[in-house]
C-alpha cells in the first residue's frame, strides 16, 4: 500500500463525571489495559501515522500513562482546557497538524470506546478515500434506545446531517441508524468546516457532528454500519462491566480457537496483553492470567491460580490456588497447591514447589524440590537439591537483604534456618532443626541441635501424679 498513513485524533478530554472516580475515565481498565490504550493499539494495528490525544481533565495523568506504555511522545497530546464540545475538541488538535497537507486523512476516535476493531478503522479510511465529500463515519443500530445522534437522510437516501438526541424531534428519535462517534475526513475539509461551526443547539456546544451537513453539500458522507458491541462507549461503571464482559468473551474465544481448553470460559480471566498461549493449554475455573503472561504447550493450570507476568514453559503443572508474579517456570515444573512465587522467581525444568512455599528472587535449578512450608528469598538452589519442610532463608536483618546459595544435590533437613549470607556446599546435608550461620563445606553435615536426653519413665510418673491430684480435688 503506497498511501500515506492517516493521522489519528483521539478525543479524551471529557470529565467522565458519571464514573465517580479519582482516576480519569479513559484510564479505567478493560481486561487489564486502560481503555485509551485499546484505542491506541487498534489505531496502530490499522496503520496509524501520527496519533494525537486530545486531553483536558487530568491531562498530566493521562499523558504519563500513554508515555509509560507506548514510549514518551509516541502519542502526542493536544490540550483542550475547557470542554466546549466534540467540534471544539478537534479544533484544539488542529495546530498540532498545521504542517500537514490538506489531502491527508484524519481518523477521529473517542478514548472511551475501547472495543473498536482495527479493521473498522481501516474501512473508515478506505471509505473516506473513495468519498467525493471526503468524509466517512461509523453508524450503529443500538439494541435498546440510546441518546445517540440520529442519521437523517434525504429522499434519495444520501446522508444529509446528524441530529443530536437532545435536539431531535420525536419523529427523528425513531430513526434506527445512529452515529457511533468515529470518523475519517480529509484534513482540508476538516480545517474549513470546523471554522464555521456554531454552538446554536440545545447543549450550547460545538458539535463535530455538524460536519456531516457540510459534507452533504459535497455529495454526502459515507456511513459504514458497525456492530454495537464494537462501538459501545463507556459512561459509567455499569457500561465498564458490560464492556469488560464483551472483551473477555472475545479474548477467551480467540484463545479457545487457538487450541486452549477452558473448563468454564465465563470464569476465566485473561488480560488483553497476555500471550502467546500454546496448544493444549488447559485452564480450570477462576484462573486469572494477567500482564504479559505467556504459556507453553500442554501446560495445565488448576482452579483459582493467579499468574501476573509469568513465563510458563511447556507441560508445566500448576495446582490450585497458586499465586505467581514476575516468575519464569521451566518445562514440566510442578507448582502448588497454595504456592506463592513472588517477583524474580525462576523455577527450572522438573523442579517442584509444594504447598505453602513462598519464593522471592530465587532460582531453583533443574529437578530441585521444596515440597512443603518453606520461605526461599534471595536464594539460589542447585540442581536436584532438596529443601525440607519448614526451611527458611533468613535473608533480611532489618536493614539489608542477603543471599543464600544452596549448591547442587544438597539436602536441607526440615525446620532449618539458613542465616544469610551463607553457602551450603554441593551434596552437603543440613540436619533437621539446624540454624546454619556458617558456610557448610561440600559433602559435610551441619548440625546445631542440642543432644537428646531420654528420662526413663518420666511420662508415666507425670500422668500418675496428675491423676492422683485430680482425685483429691487438689489445685495445682
Ligand atoms: C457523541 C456524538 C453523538 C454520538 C455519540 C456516540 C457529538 C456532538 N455527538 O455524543 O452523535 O451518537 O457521541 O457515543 O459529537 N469530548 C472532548 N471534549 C469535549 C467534549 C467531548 O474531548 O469538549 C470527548 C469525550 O471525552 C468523549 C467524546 O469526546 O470521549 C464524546 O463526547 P460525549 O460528550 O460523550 O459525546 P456524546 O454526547 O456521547
Ligand atoms: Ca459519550
Amino acid at each position: 500500500m503506497s498511501r500515506r498513513a492517516p493521522l489519528v485524533f483521539i478525543m479524551a478530554a471529557g470529565m467522565g463525571t458519571r464514573m465517580k472516580s479519582d482516576l480519569p475515565k479513559v484510564l479505567h481498565r478493560i481486561a487489564g489495559r486502560p481503555m485509551l490504550h485499546w484505542v491506541v493499539t487498534a489505531a496502530r494495528a490499522a496503520g496509524a501515522g501520527r496519533m494525537i490525544a486530545i486531553l483536558g481533565h487530568k491531562a498530566d495523568t493521562v499523558k504519563a500513562a500513554l508515555d509509560a506504555s507506548f514510549g514518551p511522545g509516541t502519542v502526542e497530546v493536544a490540550l483542550q482546557t475547557e470542554q466546549r464540545g466534540t467540534g471544539h475538541a478537534v479544533q484544539c488538535a488542529l495546530p498540532a497538524v498545521a504542517s500537514e497537507d490538506d489531502d491527508r486523512i484524519v481518523v477521529i476516535l473517542t478514548g472511551d470506546a475501547p472495543l473498536l476493531a482495527s479493521e473498522r478503522i481501516a474501512e473508515l479510511v478506505t471509505a473516506c478515500e473513495a468519498s467525493p465529500a471526503g468524509m466517512a463515519l461509523l453508524s450503529t443500530v443500538p439494541p435498546r434506545p440510546m441518546p445517540y445522534g440520529r442519521l437523517v437522510r434525504d429522499a434519495g437516501g444520501t446522508l444529509a446531517r446528524i441530529v443530536e438526541h437532545t435536539d431531535a424531534t420525536d419523529e427523528q428519535r425513531k430513526i434506527q441508524d445512529t452515529n457511533a462517534g468515529f470518523y475519517a475526513i480529509r484534513l482540508g475539509a476538516l480545517r474549513k468546516d470546523l471554522a464555521t461551526l456554531r454552538a446554536d443547539n440545545a447543549k450550547g456546544e460545538l458539535y463535530l457532528t455538524d460536519l456531516v451537513a457540510q459534507a452533504f453539500a459535497r455529495g454526502g458522507a459515507t456511513a459504514i454500519d458497525a456492530p454495537f458491541t464494537e462501538v459501545a462507549g463507556i459512561n459509567d461503571r455499569v457500561d465498564l462491566a458490560a464492556v469488560e464482559l464483551a472483551a473477555r468473551r472475545t479474548i477467551n474465544e480467540t484463545w479457545m480457537r487457538a487450541g486452549v481448553t477452558m473448563v468454564d470460559p465465563a470464569s476465566t480471566y485473561i488480560d488483553a496483553d497476555v500471550g502467546p498461549l500454546g496448544k493444549d493449554v488447559w485452564l480450570a475455573p477462576n484462573v486469572a492470567l494477567r500482564g504479559k503472561t505467556a504459556i507453553g504447550d500442554g501446560a495445565r493450570i488448576e482452579q483459582g491460580s493467579v499468574l501476573s507476568d509469568v513465563q510458563v514453559a511447556d507441560h508445566v503443572y500448576i495446582k490450585p490456588y497458586s499465586i505467581l508474579q514476575d516468575t519464569v517456570l521451566g518445562s514440566r515444573a510442578e507448582i502448588g497447591p497454595f504456592t506463592h512465587c513472588r517477583p524474580g522467581s525462576r523455577i527450572d525444568e522438573d523442579a517442584k514447589l509444594g504447598n505453602f512455599v513462598e519464593t522471592k528472587k530465587t532460582h531453583l535449578m533443574a529437578g530441585a524440590k521444596a515440597n512443603h512450608l518453606a520461605y526461599l528469598g534471595d536464594a539460589s538452589v542447585g540442581a536436584k537439591a532438596n529443601i525440607g519442610a519448614g526451611t527458611i532463608t533468613c535473608n533480611y536483618d532489618g536493614v539489608g537483604k542477603y543471599q543464600t546459595t544452596i549448591e547442587a544435590g544438597a539436602f536441607i533437613g526440615s525446620d532449618s534456618q539458613l542465616v544469610a549470607p551463607v553457602t551450603i556446599g554441593r551434596d552437603a546435608y543440613v540436619g533437621s532443626g539446624t540454624t546454619v550461620t556458617k558456610d557448610v563445606p561440600r559433602g559435610a553435615l551441619a548440625l546445631t541441635r542440642v543432644k537428646q536426653v531420654n528420662v526413663e519413665g518420666w511420662a508415666d510418673r507425670f500422668r500418675e501424679a496428675n491423676a492422683k491430684r485430680k482425685k483429691t480435688g487438689e489445685e495445682h
